[in-house]
């Protein structure tokens, strides 16, 4: 496994391998990898002959400073394990490295941007586009890996490649969860171990949620969430909606699409945790 953190070299390593014909799978990450990211590259590792990871804790999708400066940093531990997995390469660019001039692009990305995440983070996903773009346009990957943790983002990216007509296919890959339910997240490791412990609440509630389609309604089942969690101190719900999986827009009724997601953001303490969760199709 090579660590590159030049532009030019992992294109021009990137070449021979397309030149010799292998396949090249992509799994692009903020670092502080977990077991959810590792199983991203897991399934890369298995479809490609060539898998590269990026880490690069993107500072253009922070809105929050605070965020980006305490986003931990751990490239070392990042490595040791991405080797025995199958990683060929890791690319690891400095800032400087990845935006020399300010990058000023501004994404028409639709509607899908602007819903939850896209209103309550203020250009978050125009910064995801923007190194995303970059990212791909440096490493032309044939299949690129997404976690279904970052529901939104999927669907943003897909919006993306469709409007720059890039060659790529986007795989989606299932949420990875700690044996309580909480999502797998680089920012887990810094709640408190109180908050922890109650953390799990997120999962459990919108698991809980789940068991009450059809009989309660999508606003009853919207409050049970939203109650149950804000219920617990030092948990505070952000937003909670049940959408459309593949337009994102929020549904009324049950009956209004096959494929029912429940989105949601809970502050933790000071910590934002996403997840979501597919409930059962009636239609
Ligand atoms: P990051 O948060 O590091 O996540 C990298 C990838 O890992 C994303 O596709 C994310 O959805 C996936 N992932 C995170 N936790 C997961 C889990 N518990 N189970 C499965 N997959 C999980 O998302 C980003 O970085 C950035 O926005 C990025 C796309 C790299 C652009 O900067």
């Amino acid at each position: 496994m090579k660590v590159v953190k030049s532009i030019k070299e992992i294109k021009d390593i990137l070449v021979s391998e397309r030149e010799a014909g292998r396949t090249i799978g992509f799994v692009p990450t903020m670092g502080a990898l977990h077991a959810g990211h590792i199983s991203l590259v897991e399934q890369s590792v298995k479809d490609n002959d060539v898998t590269v990871v990026s880490i690069f804790v993107n500072p253009t999708q922070f809105n929050d400073k605070s965020d980006l400066l305490t986003y931990p940093r751990t490239l070392g531990q990042d490595c040791q394990l991405l080797e025995p997995v199958g990683c060929e390469y890791i690319f690891a660019p400095s800032e400087e490295e990845m935006y020399p001039q300010p990058d000023t692009r501004v994404f028409q990305l639709g509607r899908v941007a602007e819903v939850m995440e896209g209103a309550h983070r203020p250009g978050h996903f125009n910064g995801v586009a923007q190194v995303v773009s970059k990212l791909f346009d440096i490493v032309k990957p044939d299949n690129a890996y997404f976690g279904e943790k970052d529901f939104q983002q999927i669907a943003v990216i897909r919006a993306m490649v469709e409007q720059l007509h890039l060659p790529v296919h986007i795989i989606d890959c299932p949420i990875l969860r700690e044996p309580d339910g909480l999502a797998m997240s680089s920012r887990n490791i810094r709640l408190t171990p109180g908050q922890r412990q109650k953390a799990s609440l997120i999962a459990c509630t919108l698991k809980e949620s789940t068991t009450f389609v059809p009989e309660k309604s999508i606003q009853e089942v919207i409050r049970f969430v939203i109650d149950t969690i804000n219920h617990e101190p030092e948990m505070e719900v952000e937003y909670f909606q049940i959408v459309d999986g593949n337009t994102l827009e929020a549904i009324t009724d049950w009956s209004d699409t096959a494929y029912p997601i429940g989105c949601i953001t809970v502050f933790c303490g000071k910590v934002r945790l996403i997840d979501n969760i597919k409930y059962p199709s009636v239609k």
